[in-house]
């Protein structure tokens, strides 16, 4: 059986049915990568993976990197938890981000994988960032091409959500391309984030502050994005340079447990 891919939306994501995750024959992954280089995310539906299905599945992307801030699942050190306890206000990747911008190789993709979920809502959203980079102006276009900006993990240091904040965790700021290439596609897509982009380099933080709000702004307009709705056995796989992410927090007063594997990517060029 082949892989059959239809698009959540006209610029970003696609739900991919006709395979198995736990036995991906070589011919199903090329489809599913492929699908992933079109479309930034995938979402595969009533899937039986157990943790080391996971992890294997995770291995033919690449290497997995750890998240040094995340707690991982009990006897699984290369799985993190992303878990939600009833009574938090606040859940982590509660706002538009992209994983692991702040590290010298930046992540490629995520796996995540529905583990216990609410009666309602936890949905996720992304944005495409190549479609964000589409659009942008011809002149701001050009401003962008030429600047770097820092991307740095201190944002951890203040949260409640991680465990891991201990100060031996930080590693400092790594400066990216504003406007990057996809190592695999060459397609262009714009790389700064909320959570993780401190500035331009060259530029202070109130200088830098006013444009990466609007572009902040600019790109996740709901035009750029699609949302997932999550139900048991959903595994979602995205691609950390073509799209951000964000967790709906509107599930008050139940649990939600998700698994996480995050594939390491390589340094980003322009
Ligand atoms: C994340 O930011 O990686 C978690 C997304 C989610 O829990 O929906």
């Amino acid at each position: 059986m082949s892989a059959e891919i239809s698009q959540l939306t006209g610029q970003c994501g696609a739900e991919v049915t006709g395979l198995d995750l736990s036995r991906l024959s070589d011919a199903g992954f090329r489809d599913l990568h492929d699908a992933l280089n079109r479309h930034g995310v995938v979402v595969l539906r009533n899937q039986s993976i157990d943790p080391q299905a996971h992890i294997d599945l995770a291995e033919r992307f690449g290497d997995i990197v750890v998240n040094r801030f995340f707690t991982p699942v009990t006897d699984w050190p290369m799985i993190a938890e992303v878990r939600t306890k009833p009574d938090q206000q606040r859940v982590i990747g509660g706002t538009w981000h992209t994983d692991h911008s702040y590290d010298k190789a930046p992540a490629k993709i995520s796996i995540l994988v529905a583990r216990d979920l609410p009666p309602h809502g936890g949905d996720t959203l992304f944005a495409s960032m190549t479609a964000a980079a589409r659009a942008l102006s011809p002149g701001l276009r050009a401003t962008l091409e030429g600047l770097d900006a820092w991307h740095s993990d201190q944002t951890f240091s203040q949260s409640t959500l991680v465990d891991k904040a201990e100060d031996s965790a930080f590693r400092g700021g790594n400066p990216h391309p504003v406007l990057i290439r996809h190592p695999e596609t060459g397609a262009q897509a714009l790389y700064v984030n909320g959570d993780f982009t401190l500035r331009f380099d060259g530029w202070t933080e109130a200088e830098s502050q006013p444009l990466l709000d609007y572009l902040y702004r600019f790109a996740t307009q709901p035009v750029f994005t699609c949302r997932v709705r999550w139900t048991p056995g959903s595994v979602v796989i995205w691609d950390n340079r073509l799209v951000q992410h964000y967790a709906t927090a509107d599930y008050a007063g139940h649990s939600r447990l998700m698994h996480r594997i995050t594939v390491e990517g390589e340094p980003l060029g322009r």
